[in-house]
């Protein structure tokens, strides 16, 4: 199974950012995280992070056609604005997963809608690192 993790803005900054919300740990912590989980779960991983938008919907509809079965994804900040990438979600037609490190419902009003998260089938919200572990072992159950 193939999977494609996607991480959007600021989460380059983990380690750093807000640490009482994040944790201490740095991105590159994260990505030993998933790389682990899925040798663990015998799947193949790529991870992509961005700061842009256009950015994040270009690698999602690349995940159309380059035999991406799956996709994790953590927009951060464009979780509650992006209709782009929650179009190019529905576009690809692909099992997705929502992640957020952080409880965005029990934080400020604005974090509590997700775009994004229309176009998912499973959301693993306020679990750290771990939420990515689970998603990526939903979709590899699937
Ligand atoms: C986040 C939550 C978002 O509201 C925020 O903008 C982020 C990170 C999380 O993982 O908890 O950048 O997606």
């Amino acid at each position: 199974m193939k999977l494609l993790v996607v991480n959007g803005p600021n989460l380059n900054m983990l380690g750093i950012r807000e640490r009482h919300i994040y944790g201490d740990r740095d991105y590159d912590a994260l990505c030993r995280y998933i790389r682990g989980e899925a040798a663990k779960l015998g799947c193949e991983v790529e991870i992509f992070q961005s700061n842009h938008e256009g950015a994040i919907v270009d690698r999602i509809q690349a995940a159309y056609s380059d035999g991406t079965q799956g996709i994790v994804i953590n927009p951060a900040a464009y979780t509650h604005t992006s209709v782009a990438i929650l179009d190019a979600l529905k576009a690809v037609q692909l099992p997705a997963v929502e992640v957020h490190l952080s409880d965005v419902n029990q934080r400020e009003a604005f974090r509590h809608v997700s775009y994004a998260g229309m176009a998912c089938e499973a959301h693993f919200i306020g679990l750290g690192f771990e939420g990515y572990g689970k998603a990526m072992e939903y979709l590899c159950g699937k």
